[in-house]
């Protein structure tokens, strides 16, 4: 059964350090995801606390802080039918040195921490809407369709 959803995703700063920004895009849309938000910013202290409070206290939360917040993301949201897992699925493993190729990190990542993409947990409820709110206001969520038009060969 179809259920399409919107789920939160973001090229890390390693990504767009390394010109990857355009080549995840392209990952997504090729899938049949359709991009309804996107925002390239920084992440300051505050938010990364925010966002990955759920690993405060780990022993890799002050260097995930420390990369999050090193230069400038691209903040996207995705929707479709089972978006979360979809790409969760297209990302691959957390470790990019484990992660299947065909897969963003199998193809393109290099270790734990810099695995260039995060996509929301699709195992924590409401990971995706608490996420979305963190990055997004409502208005900046576009509905549109992908309807044919007259100018699309
Ligand atoms: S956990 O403890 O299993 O919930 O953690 P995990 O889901 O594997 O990872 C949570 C996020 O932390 C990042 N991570 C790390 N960053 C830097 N160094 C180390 N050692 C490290 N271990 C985990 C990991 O990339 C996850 O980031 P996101 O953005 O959520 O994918």
């Amino acid at each position: 059964m179809s259920h399409d959803e919107r789920t939160f995703v973001m090229a890390k700063p390693d990504a767009v350090q390394r010109g990857l920004i355009g080549e995840i895009v392209s990952r997504l849309e090729g899938k049949g995801l359709k991009l309804v938000a996107g925002k390239f910013m920084r992440i300051d202290e505050a938010l990364a606390h925010e966002h990955y409070g759920e690993h405060e206290g780990k022993p890799f939360f002050d260097g995930l802080v420390e990369f999050i917040t090193s230069g400038p993301v691209f903040a996207m949201v995705w929707e479709g039918d089972d978006a979360t897992r979809q790409v969760r699925r297209l990302m691959g493993a957390t470790d990019a040195r484990d992660a299947q190729p065909g897969t963003i990190r199998g193809d393109l990542g290099n270790d734990l921490g810099h695995n260039l993409i995060h996509g929301s947990d699709h195992e924590d409820e409401g990971a995706n809407e608490r996420e979305i709110d963190l990055f997004f206001d409502d208005e900046e969520l576009l509905d549109w369709d992908r309807d044919a038009s007259t100018w699309v060969y």
